[in-house]
């Protein structure tokens, strides 16, 4: 999908539902995990959810993480609004929400020096050029060390392999939504040989009750800066 026909397709799906209800995703949740593990709840870190949708994850972490500043992006307006919305009602001031396309954000437009990029069911909508587009945006966004969190569907997913095939691991589901499929070696080749080292790749299940109730396998991976 292009940049105006993703925007077209998200905010109309976003004007109809917030399919995932407030639920924070399996990637939000692993990345608390680390942060409580680490010991690391009092901490000022800098955090940037790419895709934030309207907002569950960075909402669910901005909640917890006080003292830290949450940035999500997303490129629907319609999303974006209801992100604010939902972080005004629930006066959290450690939020903000910014629309933008992901392919043309910049460290100069976002500051860089991010302690963590989030990124949940995002960079699988891009084909390899953009994905390496955003590798190499998270990268200069990333302070040295910093981590990236975030998820893809794996070939084991019950989409895999539905819809219009447009190359191995690539197919265009029947609501026009282009999605790519990994296994492990496949999602861990892309990011290492992209500047990530590869710390952890867990697989998990995350159910969806959208349209019809369904679970969706995915990789949730960390990356560290290299
Ligand atoms: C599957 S949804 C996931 C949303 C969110 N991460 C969540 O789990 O609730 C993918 C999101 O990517 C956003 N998106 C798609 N293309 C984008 C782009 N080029 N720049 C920024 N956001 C984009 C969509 O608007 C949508 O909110």
């Amino acid at each position: 999908m292009r940049r105006i026909e993703a925007k077209a397709y998200w905010d109309k799906r976003y004007s109809k539902s917030l399919d995932w209800c407030l639920e924070p995703s399996v990637t939000a949740k692993r990345f608390l995990n680390y942060i409580y593990e680490n010991n690391n709840f009092e901490n000022r870190f800098k955090i940037l959810d790419i895709g934030c949708g309207y907002g569950r994850d960075s909402i669910f972490i901005a909640n917890f993480l006080r003292n830290s500043q949450i940035i999500g992006v997303d490129v629907s307006k319609v999303a974006i609004e209801l992100a604010t919305s939902l972080k005004n009602t629930l006066s959290l001031n450690n939020l903000l929400f910014i629309e933008t396309d992901a392919l043309s954000i910049s460290d100069k437009k976002l500051g860089n020096s991010f302690d963590f990029v989030l990124s949940h069911l995002f960079i699988h909508l891009f084909d390899y050029k953009g994905r390496l587009s955003l590798y190499q945006k998270f990268k200069n966004l990333l302070k040295p060390k910093g981590l990236f969190f975030f998820s893809v569907p794996t070939v084991y997913d019950e989409e895999f392999r539905k819809g219009k095939c447009l190359g191995i691991y690539t197919y265009k589901n029947d609501r026009g939504v282009t999605k790519t499929f990994f296994n492990k070696d496949k999602i861990t080749c892309e990011i290492q040989h992209h500047g990530f080292e590869v710390l952890h790749v867990y697989r998990e299940k995350e159910i969806h009750f959208h349209s019809k109730k369904h679970v969706h396998d995915l990789f949730v991976v960390i990356g560290g800066k290299t």
